[in-house]
């Protein structure tokens, strides 16, 4: 099963946008999926797939003694999905217990499904961290701003140092760093984890070692949202940079998604947007993440091998391959005078995203015979 936690530091980056589309188009191409709302205290993915579910949710199951995990997945009328909602029993994550969560955590860990969504709330509370760990290969969503991605580094600067406290016991030598960080007040922002883990190694190798070995296969993936042009794209790569400098894990470039309008008609008739427009720019950059994530499977295992510098580039690609095919968008609809020719307009759109996509390939090839050439040189 591969687990997909969506996460993000700030709410509104479009988590749930995202987890109920790639739920679908992950169905569509003939994968089991449950898709699970768990922004407990603010659910609304039963919107954004459309559907009106039943009283029982995660919070139900949560809250009452006697009531069962099972009783609470529904099958959605979309073939191969099934869907958890959140519902509002219980106020917010915050309010469940350790031991709720870990039960919950097992519950939904023991699922027969190819994946499994987790649509989580916002926000680096540890129980959101400890959603998203439940997968090193986590999805973190941003936009281009400046404090969105500061967020989404802070987030992940909040998970290693999870994965880091919990490796380490009361009875630990690592823990009297800890207990000194506290009683310094070490400001959490301030923290440079580099330096910590210096002073981890030299008095707890063992947790050092253990903590290498977790964080060296952590490799979350990142989505940029509700990029307005081209240019915001490039904004990623400093995001990339002071990951790998100051947290010293990769990331991998899952894709970008431009802001539609199409997506406010779309929420606001209740259908989601894969559905709506299938060949809108915004559903197709789903569909592309969707792809990455069906052919990549055989890279989880093969972390080493993988290329994240490549995930970047691509993604940037993509970014101006959808930026001129949004112009184009805008072009059709201006000739053709009135919406009411979508049909029309969506074929001229569906021939032009082939055609971009065969350029697409034409550069990747280039770029993968320009390595190989490279690598061959070398030897
Ligand atoms: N690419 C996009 N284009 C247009 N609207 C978007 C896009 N992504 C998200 N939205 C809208 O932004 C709002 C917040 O998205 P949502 O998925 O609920 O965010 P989150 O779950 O992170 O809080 C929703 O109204 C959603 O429809
Ligand atoms: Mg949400």
């Amino acid at each position: 099963m591969h687990i997909l936690p969506v996460a993000s530091g700030k709410g509104g980056v479009g988590k749930s946008l995202l987890a109920a589309n790639l739920a679908i188009a992950l169905a569509e191409a003939g994968k089991d999926v449950v898709c699970a709302d768990l922004d407990l205290g603010a659910s609304n993915l039963h919107i954004l797939l459309g559907i009106q579910p039943s009283g029982k949710g995660v919070g139900f199951y949560l809250k009452e003694k006697n009531s069962k995990f099972e009783d609470c997945i529904l099958q959605t009328e979309y073939p191969h999905l099934r869907f958890i909602p959140g519902d509002s029993e219980i106020p917010g994550i915050a309010n469940i217990t350790q031991s709720q969560k870990k039960a919950l955590i097992s519950k939904l860990l023991s699922l027969k499904t190819d994946y499994l969504i987790l649509d989580l709330g916002a926000g680096t509370h540890l129980n959101v961290l400890d959603f998203f760990l439940t997968s090193s290969r986590g999805i973190l969503m941003t936009m281009p701003t400046l404090t969105s991605m500061l967020n989404a580094y802070l987030f992940l600067k909040n998970a290693l140092f999870r994965i880091l406290s919990s490796l380490i016991t009361k009875s630990s030598p690592a823990n009297r760093i800890l207990d000194s960080l506290e009683k310094d007040g070490t400001k959490f922002q301030k923290l440079y984890l580099p330096k910590l883990l210096k002073q981890i190694k030299e008095a707890d190798k063992k947790v050092y070692d253990s903590y290498m070995e977790k964080a060296n296969s952590f490799a979350p993936r990142v989505i940029m949202n509700m990029l307005e042009n081209e240019k915001d794209s490039r904004r990623i790569d400093k995001l990339r940079m002071s990951i790998k400098e100051y947290l010293g894990i990769e990331i991998e470039h899952l894709g970008i998604i431009y802001r539609d309008e199409l997506q406010d008609i779309a929420l606001n008739s209740r259908i989601p947007i894969l559905l709506y427009k299938p060949n809108a720019v915004i559903s197709q950059a789903i569909y592309r993440i969707a792809d990455k994530l069906v052919q990549h499977v055989e890279d989880e295992t093969q972390l080493l091998d993988f290329n994240f510098a490549e995930s970047f580039q691509i993604a940037e690609l993509e970014a101006q391959i959808d930026f001129s095919e949004k112009l184009h968008y805008i072009e059709d609809l201006m000739h053709s005078g009135s919406l009411s020719e979508g049909d029309l307009i969506d074929i001229i759109r569906s021939q032009h995203r082939e055609i971009n996509n065969l350029k697409k390939e034409n550069q990747l090839l280039k770029t993968k015979l320009a390595r190989a050439a490279r690598a061959g040189f070398k030897v």
